[in-house]
């Protein structure tokens, strides 16, 4: 157990201390890079103006082959881009893997000062963080990077989920947390073999009607059971939960919808692993425009927050001003980057 007055102490002589209030950042997208791909690595820079995060990816989907290339293509990335607005994270590989070692200690050592946030895959408990965090303040110390590299892990095992709240408040370090829906379904042996989304055999048949009227089916959702529990850990631990990949390029109504559900339940934002994949995460994860219209209206009405009062006959008192209160704050820091959507929100 860490002792509350240790909490905050770096972990190594000359390293950065903690955060303690996480920076504030729109992060509606983590979109996923190759960088191991020439091409795309031209076109970072570019990229980096129309999403919220870049994140260049060393784990699944680069092959065992192209590990190496891809941890130095990132390398020559960071040093050529200006990332501007945008924050640059990795998803590093696993730490059971031969490549995580080299990931951490060559991409911290040549671009540390540039990066946020390391996405840490398989996290399965608090050891995990613990391990990473410690190997981070060594490497900052020793680069002389002044500013702490957080940690953001990935709930993809059934371990990891049963121990979220755990991992949640490992460290402050702690940027957030993803869903991973595909590794996720294996470790838990779900039968399923897509990458997030619904399933069409989940759900709910209707009771048999007197008269053997045909009885509707509805679809259910496989994963509010795992968000709903990561949305709480990281609450309660001032991090952020996001959804993470939605496979099916093809569908972009049920990755629309799948955001959606994870928006409306708390997460910040989601992972985009297709270009078309960008706009549905600017639309999902901006606040509606009439909701912000309307948050704003409570708070301006309820100027200390406290108290009732009724507006377009709905009552609001204290706890719909913290309600209204977090889509106005939201809904500022995207104005403060997109002034088109600044204007409507009237801010
Ligand atoms: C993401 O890494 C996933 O496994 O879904
Ligand atoms: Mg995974």
């Amino acid at each position: 157990m860490i002792v509350p007055s240790a909490y905050y102490r770096p972990l190594a002589l000359g390293a950065p201390a903690p955060f303690r209030e996480p920076p504030v950042r729109v992060e509606r997208m983590i979109h996923f890079v190759p960088p191991h791909v020439e091409k795309i690595r031209a076109r970072a820079g570019d990229l980096a103006r129309q999403v919220d995060v870049v994140l260049g990816n060393l784990e699944d989907a680069v092959p065992a082959d192209a590990k190496e290339a891809a941890r130095s293509g990132f390398i020559e990335m960071a040093k050529a881009t200006d990332f501007g607005a945008a924050g640059l994270w990795i998803r590093m590989n696993a730490l059971d893997s031969p490549w995580a070692l080299d990931d951490v200690i060559e991409i911290v050592g040549a671009v540390g000062s540039k990066l946020d946030v390391i996405m840490l895959p398989k996290v399965e408990g608090s050891w995990d963080i613990h391990y990473l965090d410690r190997l981070l303040a060594q490497l900052e110390a020793r680069h002389n990077i002044e500013r702490p590299i957080m940690i953001h892990a990935i709930l993809e095992t059934a371990q990891g989920v049963m121990n979220v709240e755990e991992i949640a408040a490992a460290s402050p370090r702690m940027h957030g947390m993803s869903l991973g829906p595909a590794d996720l379904a294996a470790s838990r042996r779900m039968k399923t073999t897509r990458v997030g989304g619904g399933h069409p055999g989940y759900g709910v048949l209707t009771d048999k009607g007197e008269d053997g009227a045909a009885r509707p089916f509805y679809q259910q959702d496989l994963w509010h059971y795992t968000i709903a529990k990561m949305v709480d850990a990281c609450a309660a631990n001032n991090i952020k939960p996001f959804y993470g990949p939605f496979g099916d390029f093809s569908d972009g109504d049920a990755c629309e919808s799948q955001f959606r559900n994870a928006f409306l339940m708390g997460c910040v934002g989601a992972w985009t692993l297709h270009p078309s994949q960008v706009e549905i995460a600017k639309r999902v994860f901006s606040p509606d425009v009439e909701e912000v219209k309307f948050a704003k209206r409570i708070v301006d009405a309820m100027p200390d927050g406290t108290g009732a009062v009724m507006l377009d006959g709905k009552m609001q008192d204290d706890a719909t001003w913290k309600q209204a209160k977090v889509i106005v704050d939201l809904a500022r820091q995207i104005a403060d980057r997109e002034p088109e959507l600044a204007e409507r929100y009237g801010l």
